[in-house]
């Protein structure tokens, strides 16, 4: 069995997490923001380090190549390195480092390869200010380069004015369209507390949730709060109110693992004496079914257009990211459990309740996905945190994975 490079792949983990850390002991990094930038030319310069051929695609995706001149189906493996806000050090960079490290090693331990094998840190997995997942999407051509860079970030920006904004040296075509992995494995904290209760070190995940994220924006009347009387208001905060109360009460009522959260909430002007003229949120609805996921919907679209009425206040409503639920591949799962065995750890079957590039990639390859515990089950927080052994396990788990696809 092959071991990576233990203190090598943590150093690579505590100096990628020093950009873009905040004061809370966290990360913020967003797609194309300065840190996000800085996170890529780092990961860009450790692949050359480790002796990949680095491609950086016209998304800024960022892939580094090993063993480019075979001609059979490209291995690959990774995740992501944009964070959400004041998020934890490991959510994405993790699979990104230990992907790099798999590679590094086998290129050090001059392991015959049968495949050439990438390294990928897919462009904005996280959707904080744009819409998710836009870097395996264009990969997997899901979106197109012109859709992707007309895309409308939370601040405003065009995904191309950012991209322009990043002066990152881009590709002109897609190396992953060129190249179409036969198999993807990706490497993650668990996000939640199952392998820390069960005292389990390797997750194998099984199915990964789907995703429907629905932005609605409300305008109403912003007016003085002294003198407007209570029925000649337009209040749009009132009425988000109203619509983050039925969130929660759809979501218990719908059960079954629903999960529907209001993270992002805009109002305007946001004055203490102004009644809020204009209010935008964005509801974030998960499932392991599609169907729940498109009744939750439409109950959602219905609500909001029939209290809207009610309520006097005007509405815009879309669907800002669509992620359907992924099942992975059997026969991958059952080869991580194999080299999981073969090295002495524990494991559990299971589901992922957070989304990942896996759940797209898995429409054109073969694919898998490796959990290692989060201790307290947090993620999304600078609480997250996971053990050093257990990074290193799921490391190893990776790379003995990738050297048996790729032999
Ligand atoms: O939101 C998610 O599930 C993932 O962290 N992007
Ligand atoms: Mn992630
Ligand atoms: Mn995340």
């Amino acid at each position: 069995m092959l071991h990576i490079n233990d203190s090598r792949l943590l150093n690579t983990l505590d100096e990628l997490s020093e950009i873009g850390a905040t004061s809370q002991g966290g990360v913020t990094r967003l797609c194309l923001s300065d840190d996000e930038v800085e996170a890529k030319r780092y990961i860009i310069e450790l692949m050359k380090r480790a002796g990949l051929e680095v491609h950086v695609d016209p998304v800024a995706n960022v892939i580094g190549v090993l063993n480019s001149a075979a001609e059979t189906k490209l291995v690959a493996c990774g995740s992501h390195v944009d964070t959400v806000i004041d998020g934890g050090r490991y959510d994405g960079s993790y699979g990104v480092l230990a992907a790099i490290e798999a590679l590094r090693s086998f290129k050090e331990s001059e392991i015959k390869l049968g495949h050439p094998l990438a390294a990928i840190a897919f462009a904005n997995e996280e959707g904080v200010r744009f819409p998710a997942m836009v870097g395996s999407k264009y990969a997997t051509g899901l979106i197109t380069l012109k859709d992707v860079f007309a895309l409308r970030g939370t601040d405003g920006a065009t995904f191309e004015e950012a991209l322009t904004k990043s002066k990152l040296e881009l590709e002109s075509d897609s190396f992953l369209a060129k190249h179409i992995p036969g198999t993807y494995l990706e490497l993650h904290i668990e996000q939640g507390p199952v392998l820390e209760n069960e005292g389990k070190q390797i997750g194998i995940v099984e199915n990964i949730v789907g995703t429907r994220q629905i932005e609605v924006g409300i305008h109403g009347s912003a007016d003085h709060a002294g003198t407007t009387p209570m029925d000649a208001r337009k209040d749009a905060l009132l009425f988000a109110s109203k619509i983050i109360q039925f969130v929660n009460k759809l979501s218990l009522e719908l059960g079954k693992g629903s999960v529907g959260t209001i993270g992002f909430l805009e109002v305007t002007p946001n004055a203490p004496n102004v009644i809020p003229g204009e209010v935008r949120l964005i509801i974030d609805f998960r499932n392991s079914s599609a169907n729940i996921i498109d009744l939750a919907s439409s109950k959602l679209n219905e609500m909001v257009k029939d209290t809207a009425n009610k309520d006097r206040v005007q509405i815009s409503i879309r669907q800002r990211a669509d992620l359907p639920p992924a099942d992975m591949t059997d026969s991958i799962a059952s080869l991580i459990q194999e080299i999981t065995d073969d090295l002495g750890l524990t494991w559990r079957r299971m589901q992922s309740g957070a989304g990942h590039d896996a759940m797209i990639m898995r429409r054109i390859a073969d694919t898998g996905m490796i959990f290692v515990p989060s201790k307290r089950g947090k993620s999304h927080s600078p609480m997250e945190e996971t053990a050093g052994d257990d990074l290193i396990h799921g490391a190893n788990v990776l790379a003995n994975t990738l050297m048996k696809i790729s032999k």
